[in-house]
């Protein structure tokens, strides 16, 4: 695996998390990967990501505040080898955007049995938002200790 981009709906909540802990990995481990994330939806285009998601990477030492929401763009279907979908409705919409099903796998899948990581994004607690972190953490360095060369 040589690039991976999160997929989320607003690109403010989740997949920014799961870009921060992956680009923590990958330092941690000094692999050269290429990793970004990117929305299915266009609301939050250039804002930064939603403040309790700061706030919850901030608490396990990362910053994820100089991220900006962009749009998912049919050329990122060739950009990156792996498509990770923060939940179902985000894995669908990408097929119909066309993206290759064999590059398309949800985040789940690697510590949840394949289950949705929540949108926190109507939460109103800040529990649920670590709730979601832990759960993006989890699959997301599940998903690099399977892919590292031994
Ligand atoms: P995310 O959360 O997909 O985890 O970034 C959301 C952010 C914004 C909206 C929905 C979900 N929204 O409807 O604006």
């Amino acid at each position: 695996m040589k690039s991976v981009l999160f997929v989320c709906l607003g690109n403010i909540c989740r997949s920014p998390l799961a870009e921060g802990v992956a680009k923590e990995y990958i330092s941690k481990h000094n692999l050269s990967i290429k990793v970004d994330s990117c929305g299915t939806g266009s609301w939050h285009i250039g804002e930064p990501p939603c403040l309790n998601s700061i706030k919850v990477a901030k608490l396990n030492n990362i910053d994820i505040s100089n991220l900006r929401a962009r749009k998912i763009d049919k050329d990122d279907f060739n950009k990156f080898d792996k498509i990770v979908a923060l939940d179902e409705s985000n894995y669908n919409d990408l097929l119909k955007l066309g993206c290759p099903k064999d590059k398309l796998v949800k985040l789940g899948y690697y510590g949840y049995n394949n289950k949705d990581i929540p949108d926190p994004y109507f939460f109103n607690d800040f529990e649920g938002f670590y709730t979601v972190f832990n759960m993006i953490y989890k699959c997301v360095n599940n998903l690099f200790d399977k892919v590292q060369p031994k």
